[in-house]
């Protein structure tokens, strides 16, 4: 086994790296896998900072005893308790009886509760510490990013965050653990995937937890998926990042989401992309909902200011991932988007109906006059259309 990276002096990541699950929480694809980054701080007194997925306990046991040996561990901090961190909280305390487990009152709920842990359980409250001996561990606690008990860490001595989920990436480490080491610009994309997938309902804590942190001083950032960021520059980029995607702000930018079942519905999105391009809008990406994985579909939402959805009548309902889709928009909150929609019919129409309860629902800044099709488009239909390309240019350009 080779020795874990040592992230900075006497900090370890003993994380591993996931290649093998199809979808992250049952939910999400991992195109390039996830990493479950845990980090081992070696002083006086040990102590490590998470744990991960139980499917990897053994390459993680021989991960921290490469780093240890024999010797205990003293502490394990429990920033956040989402089973792809804590998983292997059982096995640890077993091979570690003594180890104390430090975490927030929610974190003893959830302890008890997943894996029937209650002793040696240390309760923090907001600002607390624990010395490790040179290093001191601070907590600050930041519920609702995006479980009620996650909590990040923080090191004044090295200016180490441990920020739990926040500022994280899906895709594995390959080789290198920080950015300095690894080609970024994958992570880039992943990191607005994964906000959107699994915080983008939790802007409001996302920015009181960033409120927390204005004035605290960041050398490295050590979340619990995707590279460590060491660089200024990039901990700059992904504190902005995370504000911005946590205030709904986005940039110009079009994203038209369809359902289509035999191309006709499909047809009105591409007159509608066509027109609003030779108006002059850019960043125009084009989702099929039954081809495009959702957190594709909710990340370029993210991303960008102008949204169109376009959805057959299916049992006189919205076509199925159209529904799925607007429902993940209301549970995110989305807001602050210049919003228009079309839909189809063959017999008797009801998604555009559908629709615009829909848009009712949302904070957004409605545009044009809806499309509704019959069958398919004819040339009344296609004006429409370019009509309502050209009420969204006019919000975008
Ligand atoms: Fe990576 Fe919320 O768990």
């Amino acid at each position: 086994m080779h020795k874990p990276f040592e992230v900075t002096k006497n900090i370890y990541n003993v994380g591993v790296n996931d290649r093998t699950k199809h979808l992250f929480e049952g939910l999400w694809a991992l195109p390039y896998g996830v990493s479950y980054n845990s980090y081992l701080v070696v002083d006086e007194r040990i102590a490590l900072i998470d744990t991960v997925d139980v499917c990897y306990s053994d390459v993680y046991f021989r991960k921290i005893t490469s780093v240890l040996g024999e010797k205990p561990i003293d502490y394990l901090i429990v920033n956040h308790m989402e089973p792809d961190h804590s998983g292997a909280i059982e096995w640890l305390v077993t091979k570690y009886p003594n180890i104390q487990i430090v975490g927030n009152n929610r974190t003893a709920e959830m302890l008890k509760g997943y894996y029937n842990v209650s002793d040696n359980v240390k309760i923090i409250k907001d600002g607390d510490e624990v010395s490790l001996g040179t290093q001191t561990l601070q907590f600050h606690l930041t519920p609702m990013v995006h479980w009620p008990e996650t909590m990040m860490t923080y090191i004044s001595q090295s200016k180490t965050l441990f920020s739990g989920d926040a500022f994280g990436t899906f895709g594995t480490l390959d080789g290198g653990v920080t950015d300095a080491q690894l080609c970024v610009t994958r992570y880039w994309d992943e990191m607005t995937r994964y906000y959107a997938a699994i915080v983008g309902k939790f802007g409001s804590p996302v920015q009181s937890a960033l409120k927390k942190l204005a004035g605290v001083e960041i050398n490295t950032i050590c979340s619990t998926h995707g590279p460590v960021w060491t660089e200024q520059e990039n901990i700059e980029k992904v504190v902005g990042i995370y504000d911005k995607l946590s205030r709904y702000e986005a940039d110009n930018g079009l994203i038209i989401a369809y359902g289509s079942m035999y191309g006709n519905t499909e047809q009105l999105a591409e007159i509608i992309a066509a027109e609003a391009a030779s108006l002059g809008v850019k960043n125009i990406i084009l989702h099929n909902v039954s081809k495009s994985e959702l957190s594709e579909i909710l990340r370029d939402i993210f991303k960008y200011k102008g949204l169109i959805i376009g959805s057959p009548t299916y049992n006189n309902k919205l076509y199925p991932g159209v529904e799925n889709l607007v429902t993940a928009l209301q549970n995110r909150g989305l807001k602050n988007r210049f919003f228009g929609y079309f839909g189809s019919f063959s017999w008797a129409g009801a998604a555009v109906k559908q629709l615009k309860e829909f848009s009712e629902t949302m904070n957004f800044d409605i545009v044009g006059d809806p499309v509704e099709m019959k069958q398919s488009p004819n040339d009344e239909v296609a004006e429409k259309a370019r009509e309502l390309a050209k009420a969204m240019s006019e919000k975008l350009c």
